[in-house]
């Protein structure tokens, strides 16, 4: 099995203070982190409490008996670890491809630094080079939001759920369209405002100007991107 995950989430898991509330991102890589950061609690050496940014996150924490918290308790945090799809050179981001976009945004946003854990596959020069960039959709304006964004010049597709009929409804109850650009994208901070801008878009899956670092773990190591 490739270890850059595994050590992606290692180099990230250095940065957890000793005592306090986090923001426990979602996906294949945080949930390496999760069994790690469980470790950790259970040895005593950290005291952690998380705020889980979907319903996958909050599986981890039972998982792993990590003490849960939420925005109510705790509405600063001190970090969040999270995974993404893709990392463009100013360390803006596409994420929602498991679908949990805005629970993850509103995680990250309570939090002081945003810590991204990834592979080198998801670096690229560009937004939506390889991953086109997902938008939560309130299911009643789905036909108004998709001929607004076809206005736009770009395909929007509707998520189909796996091993269930129908599109894919996310954990606040939305819809999923997943925008394929003509291009990669040149200026991420115009289109995630012209998006949020169409009512009935209640999240967009760019996250630009939040993240503190990117932590991009190899076969061998791993290595830092700071802003
Ligand atoms: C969940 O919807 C996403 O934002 C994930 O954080 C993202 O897809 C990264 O997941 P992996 O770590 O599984 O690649």
């Amino acid at each position: 099995m490739s270890n850059t995950k595994l050590n992606a989430a290692k180099s990230a898991i250095e940065l957890i203070p000793k005592k306090g509330a986090i923001g426990l991102g979602s996906g294949s890589t945080v949930a390496i982190f999760a069994e790690e950061l469980g470790r950790r609690i259970s040895e005593g050496e950290v005291e952690i409490s998380v705020v889980p940014s979907s319903y996958q996150a909050y599986q981890l924490a039972v998982l792993y008996k990590i003490p849960l918290t939420n925005l109510d308790i705790d509405p600063e945090l001190l970090l969040t670890i999270d995974g993404a799809d893709e990392v463009d050179k100013d360390l803006n981001l596409t994420k929602g491809g498991g679908g949990a976009l805005f629970q993850e945004k509103v995680v990250a946003s309570a939090s002081k630094k945003l810590v991204i854990i990834v592979d080198e596959s998801k670096l690229v020069d560009r937004l939506a080079t390889r991953f086109p960039i997902p938008v939560e959709v309130l299911p009643f304006s789905l036909g108004v939001v998709r001929r607004k964004i076809e206005a736009m010049g770009i395909t929007p597709k509707i998520r189909e759920a796996q091993r269930k009929i129908g599109p894919v409804v996310t954990d606040n109850g939305n819809f999923i369209l997943d925008l394929q650009f003509p291009e990669p994208i040149q200026n991420p901070t115009k289109i995630a405002v012209d998006l949020k801008m169409i009512p009935g878009i209640v999240e967009t899956g760019l996250f630009v100007n939040m993240t503190n670092e990117v932590h991009v773990g190899t076969e061998e190591n791993a290595y830092i991107l700071k802003k």
